[in-house]
């Protein structure tokens, strides 16, 4: 099973030098509101991706007038110890290490210690426009296959410089379209290895986000859930040249797998115009467990999850359903944040499960 036994944040967020020790396979952290319960639940989220699931630059992580940060933190594998540090150094300059050893590249880390978070700003996922719901995807199949993510760093390097040169070219700075050609050429072997891999993905985790749904919300209200891509219906040399003009014109690429998405719909209209608070909070939670589940038969053992203030979007029934679900025997490491101790606790003990809590203060 993998654990994490303990975590030291130095400089991160609102902690200037902390550390914790994780003894349970469930911890549930309580505390009132700005104590910190989310930017623990970050750093260890970081543990495992090398970044914060919140912010994109890692400037907004340095605790306020500081430079730098440090989190480190030893994980349990099948028995062995793994010790983990990540440092965002006074320079700007990012190190990741595994048992004191510096990874030459950060991707070589994801999927080692593979993570589910669930926290409140998740409903972006099907309300906000395709980019979080490929970010979901994404951080899912990188952490199944480090190739897929090697290849997702190629195509949008590459996706970038030809969106340079669209650029260039609309403004007449650069005449050489051939330049096009080439980059088309090199886009095609990530971007087709990309679709496959999202197609076979995408195969198996809708029904099981589907049938997840049902569980979770008594029915399926009609889910439909499929995977669209430009590459569907057409192939990718002739999508790429087909829609050069445009491109120009509109400086940037406008067709590929940068542009995927999942089609979402209840009832044959769109999920996000129509679904009910509770039917979105009951398909992110099924979306968040397919996730789980699909990692956990990859890896052959069950992935940490973070759950955090779910208390506040789920009602008792459905938290029960979810708690019982996650704290199954065989699943893997549990954190879980409130505001309130007594209801943690309340819900905790139910469960039957040895658990701890840690209270956190200003
Ligand atoms: N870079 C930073 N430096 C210093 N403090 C920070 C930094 N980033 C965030 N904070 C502080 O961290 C606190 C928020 O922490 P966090 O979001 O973890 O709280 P929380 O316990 O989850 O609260 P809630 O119950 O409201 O969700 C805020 O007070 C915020 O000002
Ligand atoms: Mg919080």
């Amino acid at each position: 099973m993998l654990s994490l036994r303990n975590i030291t944040l130095t400089q991160y967020k609102n902690y200037l030098q902390e550390s914790f020790s994780f003894d349970q396979p469930i911890i549930g952290i309580y505390g009132n509101n700005g104590v910190g319960k989310t930017n623990l639940l970050d750093a260890i989220y970081y543990l495992s991706f090398t970044r914060s699931y919140f912010f994109k630059s890692d400037l907004q992580n340095v605790h306020h007038g500081k430079s730098g940060f440090r989190i480190e933190g030893n994980f349990t594998t099948d028995m062995t110890d793994q010790h983990v540090v990540c440092i965002l150094r006074e320079t700007g300059r990012k190190e990741v290490l595994l048992n004191d050893e510096l990874y030459p590249r950060l991707s070589g880390h994801i999927g080692k210690f593979p993570c589910v978070i669930i926290t409140p700003d998740d409903a972006r996922i099907i309300t906000e426009g395709s980019d979080e719901r490929r970010r979901y995807s994404d951080a899912l199949l990188c952490q199944m296959d480090t190739v897929y993510l090697q290849h997702l760093i190629e195509y949008n390097r590459l996706l970038q410089q030809r969106n340079q040169l669209l650029r260039s070219l609309s403004e007449r700075i650069s005449t050489d379209r051939g330049l096009l050609d080439v980059y088309d050429a090199q886009l095609q072997r990530p971007g087709t290895y990309i679709f496959v891999k999202r197609q076979h993905f995408f195969r198996e985790i809708l029904p099981s986000i589907r049938s997840i749904y049902q569980y979770i919300s008594g029915n399926d209200d009609g889910l439909e859930l499929s995977y669209h891509s430009d590459l569907l219906t057409t192939p990718y040399a002739e999508l790429l040249y087909k829609s050069r003009d445009r491109d120009i014109m509109m400086q940037r690429t406008l067709a590929g797998i940068h542009r995927d998405d999942i089609d979402i719909r209840l009832q044959n209209q769109p999920f996000k115009n129509i679904a009910s608070q509770g039917q979105r909070k009951s398909l992110l939670f099924a979306m968040k467990l397919a996730e789980y589940d699909m990692l956990k038969t990859v890896k052959g053992f069950a992935p940490i999850i973070l759950l955090d203030d779910v208390f506040e979007k789920l009602d008792a029934l459905r938290m029960h359903q979810l708690l019982e679900r996650v704290c199954a025997p065989g699943n893997g490491q549990l954190f879980i944040t409130d505001t309130h101790e007594s209801r943690i606790r309340e819900h905790l003990e139910k469960l039957s499960v040895d658990y701890a809590l840690i209270g956190l203060k200003q």
